[in-house]
């Protein structure tokens, strides 16, 4: 049996001896009474009983045990023009100083900080420092809008808020002081500290008796020791799409999670203590929270935190630079970031100065990674491009090529085998398990393995009923595909309104709430649409109020403002057509995803249940007027 497959049964049918063993080399407080309580509810727990503090791990363990002098973080800003490296001795100093900063301002155990920061190292220290002290931190990614923080905010309910005074993308400063003003303003919940970075590009106007300077606190507080937090104690919460308005808060809690992301780091991609890594995202996702901060740190490796794009910063060879300039061994990015950089340099000529034998493979995630984009990536770098599927709620690869166990043969557009841990089952409506090449519902039976979500933030229930119900047993990933006889997954699509542009999650159906606020909306919908760059983008139907006559430019102008404003720049909605009706089942429900197939000229099925099958040639010359649609 190959080494994979020998691991991957173990972890499934002895998870208590095996998880132990991947747990051990974790520092522990107090070691665990159970590996795993499978009576736990509403899923089994990881690691009960036992007691630890995921920033020691991370951090001062690494100073203790010789690695101070060691790049912890490297902060590349090509948006700035600047460089900075942070050995682990200046991290934990660093760390333990703001973890005193929040202590001052009554942060305690268990309390809530909201972290609205761009990419600068501060992201990762208040992370570390909430770590520190038994905080829960939950960062809001900073493409969104001050409504979306303010929902987060009435969520966590966060005794302080940590941010900036701007983030800086191509072309303009992103003023943060008066989002937050805003959000705050907005939020039902009053949060009475702010803690505001101020950086040279934009002055952020400071309200006396809330707000405070970073740089000025972190010279009035004192050093602040990490305190033992149980493994099941939460560690953050962070927000992610769902099918409603509303986000999902996804807890992740310490022990579990500390544990998952240290072994990932060698069984998938192949690095050890004293490698430098390299996850080009934003700590506002997932990836940004699993891989430029406490794994690559967990491991006692090199993290890159930087602050550009692929393109535009100030060219297509930003990537080449950085990876040959710091050593990088591996890459983590998104699909679109490639295909920004092969739609402005289709020939690779700006790979051609850089010296990239540093480099060993490329992983890519988020969205689905098409073959093109793996090939040109593959056949310009000559390096093991990997393609691997994960979510929010997991926080580490359900499914992957591990590099780090055995690297298994790459079939372009299936990111490989499911993971040490993860039992990944297709089921049809039934619960029963499909044979190999039939599409169904992907789950993972019960127990999810560390890492993954206990619940929801303050809400179980929805927990239970968006991820627990469907099928008794097992976990819904949101996705629909198949296995094929090796083994390998397929991931074809969403079963739910989520989208995913430019490697960013995104809910239609909280672009539809926002766009039937608008006063002259009857009815709307909100579809994601191929696009070359970004996979997908968001494409709007609307149905206006009877009487309404209006120019439609000027009015589709009003709404792509209304979710740029009430979501946020990142949901890119930026085009929609006016229609007479929607199209609809007998019993009223949109056919969302029949406009999708019809809009990227896929093959679909005339629904048995549609009410009436004309209104589906209004809607297609409606999106042949946009270019979509081609017979
Ligand atoms: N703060 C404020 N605004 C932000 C932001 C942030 N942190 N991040 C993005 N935005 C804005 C962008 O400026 C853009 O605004 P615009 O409509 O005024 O142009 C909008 O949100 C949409 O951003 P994005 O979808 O990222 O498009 P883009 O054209 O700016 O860049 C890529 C396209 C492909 C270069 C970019 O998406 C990218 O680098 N992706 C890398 C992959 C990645 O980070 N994935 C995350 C999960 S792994
Ligand atoms: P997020 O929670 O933002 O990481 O988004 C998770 C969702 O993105 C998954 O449920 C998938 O729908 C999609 N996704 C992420 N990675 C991949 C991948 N490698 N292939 C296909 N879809 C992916």
């Amino acid at each position: 049996m190959s080494d994979y497959k020998s691991i991957y049964r173990r972890s499934l049918e002895d998870p208590e001896s095996f998880w132990g063993e991947a747990a051990a080399a974790l520092h522990w407080d107090q070691p665990w009474e159970q590996v795993l309580d499978h009576d736990a509810k509403p899923v089994p727990r990881w690691f009960v009983g036992g007691q630890l503090n995921t920033c020691y791990n991370a951090v001062d363990r690494h100073v203790e045990n010789g690695r101070g002098d060691q790049a912890a973080i490297i902060y590349d800003s090509p948006i700035t023009g600047q460089q900075q490296k942070i050995s682990y001795r200046e991290l934990q100093d660093r760390v333990a100083r703001f973890a005193g900063v929040l202590k001052r301002h009554g942060v305690d155990y268990g309390d809530r900080v909201i972290i609205y920061l761009p990419m600068i190292p501060e992201a990762a220290v208040a992370m570390l420092a909430c770590a520190r002290i038994g905080a829960i931190h939950s960062v809001v990614f900073g493409g969104f809008a001050a409504a979306e923080l303010a929902t987060r905010i009435d969520d966590a309910k966060p005794k302080v808020i940590v941010s900036a005074s701007c983030g800086i993308e191509p072309g303009r400063v992103v003023e943060y002081k008066p989002l937050l003003d805003e959000a705050i303003e907005l939020a039902s919940h009053k949060v009475e500290t702010c803690i505001i970075k101020a950086r040279p590009q934009a002055e952020a106007i400071l309200i006396d008796g809330r707000d405070h300077d970073w740089d000025a606190e972190t010279g009035l507080a004192g050093d602040a020791a990490c305190v033992s937090v149980r493994a099941t104690d939460p560690l953050y919460i962070l927000y992610t799409s769902g099918t409603t308005g509303q986000p999902k808060g996804v807890v992740r809690d310490n022990g579990g999670h500390a544990v998952a992301m240290h072994y990932s780091m060698k069984a998938i991609y192949n690095i050890d203590a004293g490698d430098v890594y390299w996850a080009a995202s934003d700590v506002g996702w997932v990836v940004g929270h699993s891989y430029i901060v406490y794994a690559p740190l967990l491991k006692g490796c090199t993290t890159v935190l930087y602050e550009g794009k692929p393109v535009g910063t100030p060219d297509p060879g930003a990537f080449w630079r950085v990876i040959s300039e710091h050593g990088v061994k591996v890459l983590f990015t998104a699909p679109t970031a490639f295909r920004a950089i092969k739609k402005e340099d289709p020939d690779g000529e700006y790979l051609k100065p850089y010296n990239l034998s540093c480099m060993e493979s490329l992983f890519l995630a988020g969205e689905r990674c098409d073959p093109d984009t793996l090939f040109w990536a593959r056949e310009k770098l000559g390096k093991p491009v990997i393609d691997h599927w994960w979510q929010t709620e997991t926080g580490w690869a359900i499914a992957a090529d591990p590099m780090g166990i055995e690297p298994l043969p790459v079939k372009p557009g299936s990111p490989t085998v499911a993971m040490p841990g993860y039992d990944v089952r297709i089921l049809d409506e039934q619960h029963r398990e499909l044979p190999p090449g039939e599409m169904g519902d992907i789950c993972i039976k019960l127990p999810l393995p560390p890492s993954c979500l206990p619940t929801l933030w303050n809400a179980e229930q929805r927990f239970v009923d968006a991820y627990l119900s469907k099928h008794p047993g097992y976990y819904l990933t949101g996705d629909a595909g198949y296995k094929d006889e090796d083994d390998y997954l397929w991931i074809m699509s969403r079963t739910d309104d989520v989208i995913n542009v430019a490697g960013h999650r995104l809910s239609t159906g909280q672009m539809e709430e926002v766009l039937a606020g608008h006063a002259d909306i009857a009815e709307c919908a909100v579809i994601g649409v191929a696009d070359d760059l970004k996979g997908q983008l968001p494409l709007g139907f609307l149905v206006l109020k009877a009487g309404v006559e209006r120019d439609h430019g000027e009015l589709i102008g009003e709404l792509v403002l209304r979710v740029r404003e009430q979501i946020g720049p990142v949901a890119a909605f930026k085009s929609a057509v006016v229609v007479q009706r929607l199209p609809k089942t007998r019993s009223g429900k949109i056919l969302r995803g029949t406009m999708a197939c019809i809009a990227d000229g896929r093959e679909w099925k005339m629904p048995a249940t549609i009410d009436d099958p004309a209104i589906l040639d209004e809607i297609r010359e409606a999106l042949q007027s946009l270019g979509y649609a081609a017979d």
